[in-house]
């Protein structure tokens, strides 16, 4: 085990996340509940996470004491750095030009954390967020690269084996960052790469047991993968304890509804309610055109109706204890912005919000600390079929923000049908593990044309294809226009009501991935 030590870095779980990559096992743990984690898990290595304090304010966090007499491998990050450099002896000094983001390192001094991967006299790009520095290390410590901004960008101990650096090795931006992570838990602590996947799996089933006991737990089914998932672990776990509920709003794509049914029953046998709301939602939304208007409208009308089916299965008793949710790491952080501060609301993504409160329900969330590529390999571990491990992301409101302005039936009816040949075009090209999300539009707008000899006036259709790797930034997917031109032609000729078809290259930002 590597033990993380959080100081409330917003990126500490990459730190996590990266040992995975490298195989390893880790925890992370706040940094006030350090020592008895220490003491509970036995790490063969430790690693100081980020954090917004400044080390020169009073009370701020340390790390135990015991973590530096452990005699274990250290790796500090920032500051960790800095609360490292101060525990040994060091001294930190603010109000130094602060560097953020972007920023190169001079390496100096080769190091056990380089090899293999940086060598001394090079110049290397890294990704820094401090406003403090170390102005004297502790004694025992060499520097090893240096940044303009930062004399001690890398320092390190390697008697000791305490490795500090002052960027941040676990975020992308840092492009050669994992690789120095897994040269710490490979070369230097000597951890092998044994940890994966079905590992997970057998931790998170002990945990699930551990947290629900003998209790009852409701699980929202929503056509996605996060939430599928979620419910094919948790029925391990605990099998029979779980029921499903799967609310059909009639704003999914083609065929997708009987999918998620076949898969519950048929493939797994798992307990599941099937309720079709279509009429309800279509009601409710009549004469709502506002994007957030049908957002609120779904996501309220979705609770009431999930809140009716839990309780009718219930009877008089309350239906369940817990409610499982595919909450994943992004959306744990997505609230908070990177920088700290508070983010403004684009778009009211938690769909669901509120519904443990309304049903007195405690939460469990067996996928809180995984990225969405995890979750799709936890998912095959688990024996997902491929094609609904692979899909691309699906909003909650589903296509009701696909439509902008008013939705109706028929709407939804020729949507359906243009989305599903854009995707059947898409697979069959090759192109769809390619891309992040992709989807086709239906324009309010109606233009003319004309199709054998008579005249048409029917909506226009826009597609829209992304690559991304959060869904927070993304770019347009550069089709070659020999697949464009054809899929566009094909739904023109087949879905009546589109007589036009353009492809949308905006990137986010400054557009969003959906259009409303
Ligand atoms: P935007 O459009 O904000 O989307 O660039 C980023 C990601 O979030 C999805 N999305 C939603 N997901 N409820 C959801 O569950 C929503 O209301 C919602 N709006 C956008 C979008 O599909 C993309 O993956």
């Amino acid at each position: 085990t590597v033990l993380i030590i959080d100081f409330g870095s917003q990126v500490t779980q990459l730190i996590a996340r990266r040992v995975r990559e490298a195989g390893v096992y880790s925890e992370i743990v706040p940094f006030n509940q350090a020592e008895a984690a220490m003491a509970r898990l036995n790490p063969k290595a430790i690693v100081l996470s980020g954090g917004p304090a400044s080390v020169t304010t009073d009370g701020s966090p340390r790390a135990p004491q015991a973590v530096f007499e452990s005699g274990l491998p250290i790796l500090s990050i920032c500051y960790g750095q800095q609360t490292t450099a101060v525990q040994l002896g060091g001294v930190v000094e603010g109000g130094h030009a602060a560097e953020f983001g972007r920023a190169e390192v001079d390496i100096k001094e080769a190091s056990a954390l380089f090899d293999g991967v940086w060598e001394v006299g090079k110049r290397y790009p890294v990704w820094m967020s401090h406003g403090d520095r170390v102005t004297r290390l502790p004694d025992g410590f060499t520097v090893k690269a240096t940044s303009e901004n930062a004399p001690f960008a890398v320092a390190t101990d390697e008697k000791r084996r305490i490795y500090t650096t002052m960027f941040h090795p676990e975020v992308v931006h840092t492009p050669d960052g994992a690789r120095l992570l897994s040269n710490f838990v490979h070369k230097i602590a000597g951890l092998k790469n044994d940890w994966t996947m079905a590992h997970f799996r057998t931790a998170e089933v002990a945990k699930i047991r551990a947290q629900v006991g003998k209790a009852r737990v409701i699980s929202g089914l929503s056509g996605g993968v996060d939430s599928a998932v979620a419910s094919v672990l948790i029925h391990e776990a605990i099998g029979d304890q779980l029921t499903c509920i799967f609310v059909d709003h009639g704003l999914l794509r083609k065929d997708e509804a009987e999918e998620v049914v076949r898969l519950f029953r048929g493939h797994y046998n798992i307990p599941l309610v099937h309720v079709d709301a279509r009429e309800r939602f279509l009601a409710a939304l009549a004469g709502k055109s506002d994007p957030e208007a049908k957002r609120k409208t779904i996501g309220a009308l979705f609770i009431d109706v999930f809140d009716e089916e839990a309780r009718k299965l219930g009877g008089d008793a309350a239906p369940a204890q817990f409610l499982a949710q595919g909450t994943l790491y992004p959306d744990v952080i997505e609230s908070v912005s990177f920088t700290g501060g508070p983010s403004v609301t684009i778009k009211s993504h938690h769909n669901v919000g509120g519904l443990p409160e309304r049903m007195n329900l405690k939460l469990v969330e067996p996928l809180r600390e995984l990225f969405k590529d995890e979750v799709r390999a936890l998912g095959r571990e688990l024996g997902l079929p491929e094609h609904f491990v692979g899909r691309h992301p699906f909003p909650g409101p589903g296509l009701a923000i696909r439509i902008p302005g008013e939705i109706t039936e028929e709407k939804l009816a020729i949507l359906r049908q243009a989305d599903a040949i854009y995707l059947d075009e898409i697979r069959k090209a090759g192109l769809y593990d390619q891309i992040w999300q992709a989807f086709a539009v239906l324009l309010p707008v109606r233009t003319v044309g004309v199709m054998g000899d008579a005249r048409t006036y029917d909506f226009v259709c826009a597609l829209r294809a992304v690559t991304s790797t959060d869904g927070m930034t993304a770019d347009y997917y550069d089709f070659p226009h020999s697949f464009l031109g054809p899929t566009a032609t094909r739904i023109i000729n087949e879905v009546r009501g589109i007589n036009r078809v353009v492809y949308d290259i905006t990137s986010k930002p400054p557009g969003t991935i959906e259009w409303e």
